[in-house]
């Protein structure tokens, strides 16, 4: 592979720096949320089912590895080791961004390990929203994929001083929509979405976004790490956390698959999460950091606790299924009720 491509370069770039920047604690929010336990739970911890489905297709936990990587072979190997593990744990496992094989083909494998891996799992094809219907129905195709998302990062792009400076997406987004036969994910990047931004996705056809909000991965802070010219992490401030965009989803929670990520560092954060409204939680820095620090064995064992976590916390609340989890009740504190009030949100 072409080793002084600078896109390669980049996606390289970016596995170390979000390792770098990587810490156990999280800006997600989920501190300002209370779950409230049940003192008569009327269950037994075995008859608790993390089954739940995910666009159409039933998963094993209500949890997946979000988009990290692909092009270089680093990048191979590590999706080699994350599809691995999604199959042994049942879980969706999501490609980076493909962008780099439609300009290099030869970069292919790095993203075909994904599937050959997990024959038969949950697969994810991701391009950027200015792919045009042809490469994303190519990115599905390579990966015989089960979904495609198509990320929004102009916060990012800013950040760089080679990124992009268009963004008029929406008009490409319909076209892939129409033109797509697996379910499209629209997501974020780490910065969060507004109910206005949900509104404009619903208008041109699209009905499951990944709100992928701000408290984990920081891209302004990678992009800025990269960009010798200026500081540009102060844009993260214009974030919404992942809290906040599920609390600007609450209108579209009846109409669309509201999946949700950003910095997901315990069981706790994906209850709550799920509570707030996701169907399922994604999690690209967490994943990354025990493949980056530890071996894939260690790394399983530390997903399973992590899933055998969720059982006990759906004991505690009083939750069979992940639809149960929906009715625990739920207390904010003053700064996201004035969040909401303040965002006209009921
Ligand atoms: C990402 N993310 C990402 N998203 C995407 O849609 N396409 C991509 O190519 C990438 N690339 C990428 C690289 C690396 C190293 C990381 C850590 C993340 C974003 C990711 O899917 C997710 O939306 C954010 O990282 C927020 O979640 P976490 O990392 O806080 O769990």
């Amino acid at each position: 592979m072409p080793k002084q491509d600078p896109q390669m370069q980049r996606k390289v770039e970016h596995l170390f720096l979000a390792e770098k920047f990587f810490t156990e604690e999280s800006l997600a929010d989920f501190d300002k949320v209370r779950l409230l336990h049940s003192a008569l739970p009327e269950l037994n911890l075995t008859d608790i089912d993390l089954k739940t489905d995910f666009l159409g297709t039933q998963i094993d936990a209500p949890i997946y590895f979000n988009a990290i990587t692909g092009g270089s072979k680093q990048s191979k190997e590590f999706n080699s080791e994350l599809s691995q593990l999604a199959k042994k744990l049942g879980i969706p496992v999501s490609s980076g961004s493909m962008g780099v094989f439609f300009r290099l083909p030869e970069t292919k494998e790095s993203f075909t390990t994904l599937r050959e891996n997990n024959p038969t799992g949950f697969v994810i094809a991701n391009v950027s929203a200015k792919a045009n219907a042809k490469q994303a129905k190519q990115a599905v195709d390579l990966l015989k994929a089960d979904a495609l998302q198509i990320h929004l990062n102009a916060i990012q792009e800013l950040a760089m001083p080679e990124g992009d400076q268009e963004f008029y997406w929406l008009h490409n987004i319909k076209q892939i929509v129409e033109q797509v036969d697996v379910p499209v994910i629209v997501k974020e990047v780490g910065f969060g979405m507004s109910q206005v931004d949900l509104d404009k996705l619903w208008r041109v056809g699209v009905r499951n976004v990944d709100i992928s909000g701000f408290g984990g991965t920081d891209f302004a802070k990678i992009e800025s790490q990269r960009n010798h010219e200026a500081d540009l992490t102060y844009l993260d401030q214009l974030s919404l956390s992942i809290v906040e965009s599920l609390i600007e989803s609450k209108l579209y929670q009846d109409r669309m698959t509201i999946l949700a990520s950003g910095g997901i560092r315990t069981p706790m954060d994906v209850i709550k999460a799920i509570r707030l409204g996701a169907s399922s939680v994604g999690m690209s820095g967490l994943v990354l950091h025990h493949l980056q620090k530890s071996s894939l064995e260690e790394t399983e064992v530390f997903f399973r606790e992590f899933i055998k976590q969720l059982r006990l916390i759906m004991a505690s609340i009083g939750a069979k299924s992940i639809a149960d989890i929906k009715k625990a009740p739920i207390v904010f504190d003053e700064s996201l009720i004035s969040y909401a009030k303040q965002r006209k949100i009921k």
